[in-house]
């Protein structure tokens, strides 16, 4: 059983945490209770809630939207820590496990969960993680796990490679812990921020006020004393809204520096319970199951060429020593050399957070002669820049704007990824990749939706005005494993969000890397190893540069 505990905090995390354990506590002025605004005319009776309006959207898409993150569970409230599922009663087994299958094949795995009595699970919801692996062939492919709401789940795996294989799944959390989760979302940020304001105090010397800051959303943003409330920085681009506290002696013009807060889970002890190491991330037994693939004299058929608008299947491909083979279009290989030749006379844009900065950080490594310049910026904060003369390769990488999760940067520094967008002109040398995901986990999906209409918005203007920019959106990772300072179910929520808005939308590129992140031999790590971004930036590339 040890062998399959996942339940390790990823570093990222783990450095989040410690940071916010170190911080100054902060006294906070008396948090009065929340009343709601008074309800504009043409609002429904309650006002506090989203409607499509605000997120930008209509009706029909908020629809949509809502069946796609619909999510099975628990009808009721859960009292009791024995009616939720239970890793170590929980089972799956290979349906009609044969001696030998061939390459093509698939086989089926049936998981059965059960609660802490042994009782199989009347409801579903759990969310899962099923890969099939062989660690010698250095070999993985994801299984995708359909929800029969009964306590019973199915995961079909394709059989892509020759040799063995074996099945693993984990429960990463239960269907009562994603009821609590979904419990709170909407009603309050699960974080907060902090604001650095810098200036000339009363007798010249210069003062620092720290003060709370978070997004301004619904019901859902922080609530501060009205003497305190609120400097609020709108984007003029998007209309959202960032607020601070007001600080005692400056003005709201002398905020200088942003930076992540305290985690505020707001669940009760009782909820937590089902977030604790023993029922999450946790490996499922099953008795001893090995796969034999022979080979298929056909094998799987070659697929068609890298270029927008191509869907990622399940599975979209696999790794075979360590190669990821995809079958959303024909993945190169490239070296050193071709990665110079494909980027030259190239701008490169990467927006998003720390694992776009994963990307320009492997570039840099990668591409011979790329330099990064000094920006008198953090290296990790950034924003980044390198270049290559010869070829002339200009690289970029900055975040996302509020909400962020970084340490102290200045606030300056943060720009929504739809607003940055409209100032990049585009055209056949632009390659603009973006990604909007895990400082999201901790928000509103209706402000997630909110800013992904926007970031659509950008993304069809800039289109609309050099249709040659290459555009990838780059979905969310696996990999937040600390449930309620961040969860994968949520992440995969936020993935559905961003697909689905994209999908009527033909001349970009959704590069999924979900499963990618998921089916890799290594631990789960919201920042990928080397062998995985390697071969992310191989699909990119074959974006590109298809041939
Ligand atoms: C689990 O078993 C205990 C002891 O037998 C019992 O009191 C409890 O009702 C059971 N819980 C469920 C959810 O069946
Ligand atoms: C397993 O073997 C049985 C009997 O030979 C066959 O009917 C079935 O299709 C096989 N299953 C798979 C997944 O190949
Ligand atoms: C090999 O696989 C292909 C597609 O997966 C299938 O159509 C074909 O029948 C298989 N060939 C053999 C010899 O099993
Ligand atoms: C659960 O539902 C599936 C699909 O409807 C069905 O095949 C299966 O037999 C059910 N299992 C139980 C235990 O009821
Ligand atoms: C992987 O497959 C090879 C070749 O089929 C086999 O010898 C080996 O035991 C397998 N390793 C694991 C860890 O399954
Ligand atoms: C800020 O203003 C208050 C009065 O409003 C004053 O008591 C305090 O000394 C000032 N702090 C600084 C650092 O200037």
């Amino acid at each position: 059983m040890s062998d399959y505990r996942l339940g390790r905090v990823s570093l990222f995390l783990l450095a989040c945490f410690l940071t916010s354990a170190c911080l100054v506590f902060w006294r906070l002025p008396t948090v009065r209770r929340f009343h709601p605004p008074s309800p504009k005319p043409a609002r429904p009776k309650n006002a506090s809630i989203i409607s499509a309006q605000d997120m930008g959207i209509t009706q029909e898409e908020w629809d949509r939207l809502r069946k796609a993150c619909d999510w099975p569970g628990p009808d009721g409230e859960i009292t009791r820590l024995d009616q939720s599922t239970s890793p170590v009663h929980t089972t799956f087994s290979v349906e009609g496990l044969n001696d030998t299958y061939k390459v093509g094949d698939t086989i089926r795995v049936t998981i059965t969960a059960r609660d802490h009595n042994n009782t199989v699970k009347s409801y579903g919801g759990d969310f899962f993680r099923a890969k099939l692996l062989n660690l010698t062939l250095k070999a993985g492919v994801y299984g995708e796990v359909v929800d029969h709401s009964n306590g019973t789940y199915t995961v079909d795996f394709l059989l892509p490679w020759e040799g063995q294989a074996q099945v693993d799944v984990f429960l990463i959390i239960s269907s009562e812990g994603v009821h609590v989760l979904n419990k709170y979302f909407e009603s309050k940020p699960h974080i907060r921020y902090h604001g650095y304001f810098e200036g000339p105090g009363a007798d010249g010397v210069k003062i620092v006020e720290k003060v709370e800051c978070n997004v301004k959303w619904g019901s859902a943003h922080a609530h501060w004393s009205k003497a305190n409330c609120c400097c609020e920085y709108k984007d003029v681009q998007t209309g959202s809204v960032w607020q601070c506290e007001r600080p005692r002696n400056l003005s709201c013009d002398y905020w200088v520096y942003h930076e992540h807060g305290e985690h505020q889970f707001p669940a009760t002890p009782f909820e937590r319970q089902l977030f604790s190491r023993k029922l999450t991330n946790v490996g499922i037994a099953a008795e001893k199951h090995i796969i034999t693939v022979l080979p298929n004299a056909s094998g799987i058929g070659e697929p068609e060429r890298c270029r927008p608008g191509l869907t990622t299947p399940v599975p979209a491909g696999f790794y075979f020593q360590d190669v990821w083979k995809s079958f959303v279009c024909n993945t190169r290989r490239f070296n050193s050399q071709q990665r110079t030749s494909c980027l030259s006379n190239k701008i490169l844009h990467f927006l998003g957070d720390s694992t776009t900065r994963q990307y320009f950080e492997f570039l840099e490594r990668n591409v011979p002669g790329l330099k990064r310049m000094n920006l008198y910026t953090h290296h990790k904060n950034g924003p980044l820049m390198a270049v290559e003369l010869k070829n002339n390769i200009i690289m970029h990488w900055r975040t996302h704007g509020f909400p962020l999760r970084f340490p102290k940067m200045p606030a300056s520094d943060l720009h929504y990824i739809s607003t940055e967008m409209d100032y990049i002109t585009g055209g056949r040398e632009t390659v603009v990749v973006f990604t909007f995901s895990a400082h999201m986990t901790l928000h509103p999906l209706t402000l997630y939706i909110h800013r992904v209409a926007k970031i659509r918005e950008a993304v069809l203007r800039l289109l609309k005005r050099s249709p040659e920019t290459t555009v990838i959106i780059k979905s969310g990772n696996t990999g937040l494993t600390a449930m309620e300072y961040g969860n994968e179910w949520y992440t995969r929520q936020l993935n559905t969000v961003m697909r689905e808005m994209f999908s009527d939308i033909d001349n970009v590129i959704y590069m999924d890397v979900w499963q990618m992140t998921s089916c890799h031999y290594t631990h789960v790590n919201i920042h990928p190893g080397n062998v995985i971004i390697s071969n992310e930036i191989d699909m990119i590339l074959s974006f590109v540069c298809p041939s």
